[in-house]
């Protein structure tokens, strides 16, 4: 029986089936993926994700009691879940990508306020079912006392469905992405804020990336659900039972992402880039294309520079790459398109026959985003809001010199914010004018941010913010919670 167990909805690895039936396996994506991977291998611990494909669906069928093994991908066994298509969809777009993914980072306005009928309540009912499923699997796999770690807001019910089935387990629950303050939580149906609550209450320990993310719950335990508080302790006492609430920053192992970065793939995709600006200045970002990176307001702003600073024509290049996610969302899609045709604008408006301002990269290319952190004068990070955001801390890794225009949105901010150049991410000029000051910065001024940046950004590698919350679940209840 394991010890340890990871719960996730996307996990490490992912399948495609060939028109001849063969199966291959890669590396699955995302920030919590790169997070976990790597950390998740050891005896006792099985990682439990969703089959998210056909591909994977069949490599389920394939194995025994679905239970993968991973050879050559450093990430120990695997159990898949093969929940229904049709549950999976409803669970993963509708209610964790739209509707908790869309609260959680504010992005619903006026004209796109949200509507909760008879459809959402079949969604809701889908969702409850997966969050099931982890919970079954789960209740089924760990031996007794094990510490398992559910993951994101995919699974907020699946702690308070374990702890019925299995009181003995030591249970966490980790959000990577911010949380909503009351008002704002609130418009979810009451049914739903109460599950959504006292699922993540059902943990021992409910963790979050950065404070204000983790006072944000605790603000909406004690409004909506008259949870009792206490903010020094950081714990959320609600039906007799308590909850610690834990903060843990995710930062980036320097050496191994370094180590990548000077593979010969990178090092000739950095060739081919000098090759296509030549000692232009550079100025990256680098985002899965989503609402809340707010990608468009990031080139409208380089705009605004282009048309404030004449004096850069032709001497920076703004090398963005937007990465494709989540398209079975019509959101997403339309969000896609209103990127490119944003793009292609300044390129109208700016290209000449030797100068191309803005290159836009659309497809999955991580070797060459990786030669782009190596080569960036500038890294803009914009997010209307982000848990944590993980890009922030690679530029500066990776890159001698880089200064770094970040969002005051992003998690990452708490730690970065002192040496980077910190931005409304709603204001347009003053992101402007930011990318102007991040290209005119001094050299020395330059390096000894970027000095410190690396420091920031290296000093919790993934390994150790999943120690600290392994330790955080042997405290006792009422115990100060680790805080890294
Ligand atoms: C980002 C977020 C994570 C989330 C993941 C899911 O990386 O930071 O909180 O779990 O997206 O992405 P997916 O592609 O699986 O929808």
């Amino acid at each position: 029986m394991n010890s340890v167990l990871l719960a996730s909805n996307r996990g490490p690895v992912s399948f495609t089936v060939s028109d001849g039936g063969e199966l291959t396996m890669r590396r699955g994506g995302g920030g919590l993926v790169s997070g976990l991977s790597g950390v998740a291998k050891g005896d006792g611990v099985l990682w439990v994700c969703a089959a998210l494909s056909d591909g994977d669906r069949s490599a389920v069928r394939l194995a025994p009691g679905g239970r993968i093994d991973q050879a050559g991908y450093d990430t120990g066994p695997l159990r898949m879940l093969d929940i229904p298509p049709a549950t999976f969809h409803r669970a993963y777009n509708a209610v964790a990508n739209s509707t908790l993914w869309f609260v959680n980072h504010l992005l619903y306005d006026i004209p796109n306020a949200p509507s909760f009928g008879t459809m959402f309540e079949r969604e809701w009912e889908s969702y409850r079912d997966y969050n099931g499923a982890f919970a079954l699997a789960l209740a089924e796999e760990a031996g007794h006392g094990a510490r398992v770690m559910v993951q994101d807001y995919h699974l907020t019910l699946t702690p308070a469905m374990l702890r019925a089935e299995r009181p003995d387990l030591r249970i966490a629950h980790f959000s990577h992405t911010p949380w909503a303050p009351p008002e704002y939580f609130s418009l979810l149906p009451d049914e739903v804020v109460g599950e959504v609550l006292e699922g993540i209450l059902g943990a021992d320990h409910a963790g979050f990336l950065a404070d204000r993310w983790a006072q944000a719950f605790m603000d909406c335990c004690e409004a909506l659900l008259g949870a009792e508080c206490d903010r020094v302790g950081r714990t959320v006492t609600h039906e007799g039972r308590t909850t610690r609430i834990g903060v843990h920053s995710l930062g980036v192992d320097g050496d191994a992402l370094w180590e990548r970065a000077c593979e010969p793939d990178v090092e000739s995709h950095m060739a081919a880039l000098r090759e296509q600006v030549g000692d232009r200045k550079l100025i990256v970002r680098i985002d899965r294309t989503e609402l809340s990176k707010n990608i468009v307001r990031g080139l409208v702003a380089y705009r605004e520079f282009l048309d404030a600073h004449p004096e850069w024509h032709g001497r920076v290049v703004h090398l963005a790459f937007a990465y494709p996610s989540r398209h079975d969302l019509p959101e997403y899609r339309e969000y896609t398109a209103s990127v490119q045709r944003c793009a292609q604008e300044i390129e109208n408006e700016y290209a000449t026959e030797d100068w191309d301002p803005l290159i836009l990269n659309v497809n999955d290319d991580y070797p060459r985003s990786l030669a782009a952190y190596r080569m960036a004068d500038v890294l803009l990070v914009n997010p209307i809001r982000d848990g944590m955001n993980l890009v922030a801390k690679e530029g500066p890794v990776l890159s001698p010199r880089c200064a770094l225009v970040l969002s005051r949105e992003a998690g990452a901010a708490a730690e970065l914010g002192p040496h980077a150049l910190v931005v409304n991410p709603y204001d347009i000029s003053g992101t402007a004018a930011a990318l102007h000051r991040a290209l005119v910065m001094p050299e020395d001024e330059r390096r000894m941010r970027r000095d410190k940046l690396h420091a920031a950004a290296t000093a919790l590698p993934p390994h150790k913010w999943l120690a600290a919350q392994l330790d955080a679940l042997d405290e006792r209840p009422g115990e100060t919670a680790g805080e890294t």
